[in-house]
């Protein structure tokens, strides 16, 4: 039978993969959370020709008590919401911006939740939680298991895990979803617009190597010579140690992953889920595929050095080392195993991150938008 959705962070980057997969799998109809106008259009357009009938705008802000969402709006909503998708949050990892975070992430939630308890036949409250609110953590983690003993990387998973711990004592009817980093559409290769984990990485090498390869402008025209001729050598160290892996799923995975709990059910209520890859791979592979994407050489890991300032005369080294700062905690904390037992999907098929799936990524993302549209 056809739901009644409300969807909060329907415009980020895996929202709008949701929204578009449950539109054209079901008779659903959903009210999407947006703070603007612009993002109304950004997100119309994208829809495309999945916007129908069955898709509303709320205008309204998770930071403001009852989301800002107008009293009308909320008596309207109040006998037809079925099932809450909250996926709105501040995902930067820049902690100088710990207020913020901590605002959209745990006040959002909090926020979030008092609107869930308008709506008398709210059946499931989904709430997108991420595979490191275990932090510092590099043992087993299991589903349910929150301990914060460790420490965390950032302020954005802290708020992330305490985040967890306010949707479980809610007393709703939750589900929590954690997957760990997303990254572009495993069929087409499209990373639809994003430009943060895997790419903010990528990004961050190619603006750093900007001195040895001619300045953005140039980019194409190097990248298409490289093709056959010589590469730029960039001789260029990295924090981090190259044998510390990174988890990542991607974006159609996740989403997969995500219908298959809301056909469970029941059976998902009360349920959390890490939803992780089977595979990891080394930085120092990602690191290489990535430059291979670039059509560069030369940067590699070095694990002695520090992490709190660099001396260096080397540009492309100095300019990498100040661009993947906000990396610096990932690039030294090895990957713990998760654990993923819960039935209703401990049997769907999953995406395998295969090398060739991950150069096959970030050559995509090159194309599409270093070498077709540079920066
Ligand atoms: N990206 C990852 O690698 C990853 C991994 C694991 C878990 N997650 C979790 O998955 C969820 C979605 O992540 P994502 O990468 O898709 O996020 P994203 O692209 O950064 O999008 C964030 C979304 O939240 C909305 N938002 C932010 N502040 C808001 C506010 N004050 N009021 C209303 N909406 C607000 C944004 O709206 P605007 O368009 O208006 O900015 C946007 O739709 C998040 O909860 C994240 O923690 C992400």
């Amino acid at each position: 039978m056809a739901k009644t959705l409300l969807i909060t962070g329907a415009s980020g980057f895996l929202g709008r993969t949701l929204v578009k997969e449950i539109l054209s799998q079901s008779d659903d109809t959903l009210h999407l959370l947006v703070r603007s106008g612009d993002t109304e259009t950004v997100l119309t357009n994208d829809l495309g020709d999945l916007v129908s009938s069955r898709v509303h705008f709320v205008r309204g802000d998770i930071t403001e008590s009852n989301c800002g969402v107008p009293r009308e709006i909320q008596t309207q909503l109040k006998s037809r919401i079925d099932e809450l998708w909250h996926l709105a949050a501040s995902t930067t990892f820049d902690d100088n911006r710990a207020e913020e975070i901590r605002r959209v992430n745990v006040g959002g939630t909090q926020n979030v939740i008092s609107l869930a308890r308008h709506f008398d036949k709210l059946c499931r409250f989904y709430y997108m939680s991420t595979a490191y609110v275990c932090g510092k953590r590099t043992d087993v983690i299991d589903e349910d298991d929150i301990d914060d003993s460790q420490g965390f990387k950032n302020v954005y998973e802290k708020t992330k895990w305490e985040s967890e711990g306010i949707v479980r004592a809610s007393g709703l009817p939750f589900t929590i979803i954690r997957p760990s980093i997303l990254i572009g559409d495993s069929r087409s290769g499209d990373s639809m617009g994003e430009a943060r984990m895997m790419y903010g990485y990528l990004l961050a090498l190619y603006h750093a190597a900007r001195h040895a390869i001619g300045g953005a402008t140039d980019f194409p025209r190097y990248w298409h010579r490289a093709e056959t001729g010589r590469r730029a050598n960039v001789n260029a160290r990295l924090y981090g140690a190259g044998e510390v892996t990174k988890n990542m799923v991607t974006v159609d995975d996740v989403v997969r992953v995500c219908m298959a709990i809301r056909a469970s059910g029941g059976l998902a209520e009360g349920q959390t889920f890490n939803v992780v890859n089977s595979r990891n791979l080394p930085i120092a592979y990602i690191v290489d595929s990535m430059q291979r994407a670039l059509r560069l050489t030369g940067y590699y890991y070095d694990a002695s050095l520090p992490p709190t300032g660099l001396l260096t005369d080397n540009k492309v080294e100095r300019a990498a080392y100040r661009c993947t700062r906000p990396f610096f905690p990932y690039a030294r904390y090895t990957e713990p195993s998760w654990v993923c037992n819960h039935r209703p999907i401990s049997n769907i098929p999953r995406v395998a991150m295969t090398e060739e799936l991950f150069d096959f990524l970030m050559r995509r993302f090159v194309e599409d938008t270093l070498v077709s549209k540079p920066r």
